[in-house]
């Protein structure tokens, strides 16, 4: 596939008004939440310094954030495709954008990977964007995150994965469906809930849908060891995989 329209879901009003997250998907931050104390509780290898991290889709740096707090001897490169993010992560981070220990990129994750030298990062971590990328394309991406890498680091991943169950899978799809006609309409914007709809309908598609244990299987083929799922919580999972 060479037409990537599909996939710039995070320009318009849901870029705009991504604020409106917190409310449809409270376990999205949640997870950007257990995503930081992954990283807070993670022991690096002996001899590791000052800890390079690369977050992937960093978005509005809600993630970012987490990780900032997580511990002090982090590095973060954030990167994310979609400027109206970027722009809302540098003002929702301009203090921390003044000091060394972090960076935004706007670039295309696979672009970016695929230009970063061989084990390079001992992190790293993304909170919900890797459902979000096509199935193949995710692939790569899990090919390079584990590239650049150092051996010892860890890749750890708070997201949606879909339920292996895929009738319950779908049930819970569409209890989420009901809820956003009911929390868009409730606040007279179905300007909103038709983007967020159109957004569900993507991420639940056969060419992005993550199901849990296909995306460990796929991390385990690549040569992570060990991979482990530390939290599943409904349609959402903190994933965490090391390179060896
Ligand atoms: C649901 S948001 C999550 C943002 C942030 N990590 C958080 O915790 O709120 C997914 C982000 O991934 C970014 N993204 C999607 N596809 C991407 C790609 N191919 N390369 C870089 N960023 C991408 C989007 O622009 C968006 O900002």
């Amino acid at each position: 596939m060479n037409d990537f329209s599909a996939e710039r879901l995070f320009e318009g009003p849901i870029a705009d008004e991504y604020e409106m997250l917190k409310r449809v998907c409270p376990q999205a931050a949640e997870m950007s939440r257990r995503v930081g104390e992954f990283v807070a509780a993670w022991t690096p290898p002996v001899g590791s310094g000052t800890l390079d991290v690369l977050e992937i889709g960093c978005g509005t740096g809600v993630t970012t954030l987490n990780l900032l707090h997580s511990r002090s001897d982090l590095r973060i490169t954030g990167i994310d495709n979609a400027p109206a993010m970027l722009d809302q992560a540098r003002r929702n981070l301009a203090s921390d954008l003044e000091g060394e220990r972090l960076r935004l990129v706007e670039n295309d994750a696979l672009s970016y990977l695929r230009r970063a030298p061989a084990q390079s990062f001992d992190i790293v971590a993304s909170g919900y964007a890797l459902h979000n990328f096509l199935e193949g394309y995710r692939r790569q991406v899990l090919e390079e995150v584990f590239r650049i890498l150092r051996p010892g680091g860890v890749f750890v991943n708070g997201d949606r994965y879909a339920l292996d169950d895929t009738l319950e899978h779908l049930r819970r799809t569409q209890a989420e469906a009901g809820e956003y006609f009911r929390i868009f309409l409730e606040m007279g914007r179905p300007d909103l809930l038709e983007q967020w709809i159109i957004h569900l309908f993507s991420d639940e598609s056969p060419d992005h849908v993550m199901r849990l244990g296909p995306a460990l299987a796929l991390m385990q083929q690549i040569g992570y060891r060990p991979t482990a799922v530390h939290l599943r919580e409904g349609v959402n999972a903190l994933v965490s995989g090391v390179k060896p």
